[in-house]
């Protein structure tokens, strides 16, 4: 068994990193690995990017591929154990992963946090529950606290795009019309870590970031001091920790525009999306040349069928 949710779950970041990028090259070499096998895709929440390239990603190594919308189309899930079910909750997780595992050879689960109990959400309960219950390894397609498919993606891409060996990295905080988890920022600053990378993170007053995701990072409140010979800049909102699910007014402008972008060192433009424009970021740098957001988004298909390919071959990530 092995599990894919965290940067936690991986031996060597930089050595996953490398053969995801030998993948890429070759994206056709494996596709003898998952012939007769079946990943069952399953999301509690909406999803473009993590849903079409998961599919992609297990079809490229031969894998049957079936998803299920569990928020529509299945049963009401119970996720506590001992539970009185007289309510509306029709299935208990123990059940269902039970099920599940004889159906799947690896479960892929999307499950967003309530945003309003920070210690069930930072427990990571619902996915921790089906990994306890599931006998097949589970990969996380974002949890309540961590996004490791995405983080693995834009590890990627700054290998591709990086212009010296030790990059500056910000992750900055951007405006948004709602409340958004922190998951994205936790996951990219912990794969960051993990790499050994230079990351400062750059946010208002009131929106920092669980700390056990950024100690060792640098934590600037000046956007535009971060912003100082940064190589790339990774633009995200997130509610806030403490308060948890908040969302603070903030006063000064967080949105980034060219004029701010000036001091970086021609910096290269990073966002998981999907993206709002002109709210968190402005068309004049998505739709610009240093725009790596469709790169991020191609790069999904690569770590997604890495993580696979690894869990198909049995082998430690
Ligand atoms: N970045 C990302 O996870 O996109 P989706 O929510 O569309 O899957």
């Amino acid at each position: 068994m092995n599990n894919f949710t965290s940067a936690k779950d991986v031996k060597n970041v930089e050595e996953l990193v490398k053969e995801a990028i030998v993948f890429k090259n070759n994206p056709l070499s494996f596709s003898h690995l998952g012939k007769n096998k079946t990943i069952g895709l399953l999301f509690l929440n909406p999803s473009l990017r993590t849903r079409l390239s998961s599919q992609k990603a297990a079809q490229l190594l031969g894998m049957n591929v079936m998803v299920m919308n569990m928020d529509k189309e299945g049963w009401a899930l119970e996720w506590n154990d001992g539970a009185v079910m007289d309510g509306n909750k029709t299935e208990h997780i123990k059940d269902a992963a039970m099920v599940l595992s004889s159906y799947f050879d690896m479960i892929g689960i999307r499950c967003f946090p309530s945003l309003t109990d920070r210690e069930a959400d930072y427990s990571e309960h619902v996915i921790s529950q089906l990994i306890r219950y599931s006998t097949v390894p589970v990969i996380s397609l974002e949890s309540a606290t961590l996004h490791p498919l995405q983080s693995l993606a834009d590890c990627i891409t700054i290998f591709e795009r990086r212009r010296n060996k030790n990059p500056k990295i910000v992750l900055t905080w951007a405006p948004h019309v709602k409340t958004l988890p922190q998951a994205v920022s936790n996951s990219f600053a912990q794969w960051m870590q993990a790499l050994g990378m230079n990351l400062t993170i750059t946010h208002p007053e009131g929106y920092g970031l669980a700390p056990q995701f950024t100690s060792g990072a640098v934590i600037e409140h000046s956007q535009q001091k971060a912003l100082q010979d940064a190589d790339f800049v990774y633009v995200k909102n997130w509610s806030a920790y403490e308060p948890y699910g908040q969302t603070p007014a903030v006063k000064e402008n967080w949105l980034l525009d060219e004029k701010k972008m000036q001091v970086t060192n021609n910096g290269l433009i990073m966002h998981c999306l999907p993206v709002r424009r002109n709210v968190e970021l402005p068309d004049e740098l998505l739709d610009g040349p240093r725009s790596l957001i469709h790169l991020q988004a191609e790069n999904r298909l690569y770590s997604a069928a890495i993580v696979m390919k690894k869990m198909l071959e049995a082998k430690p990530l």
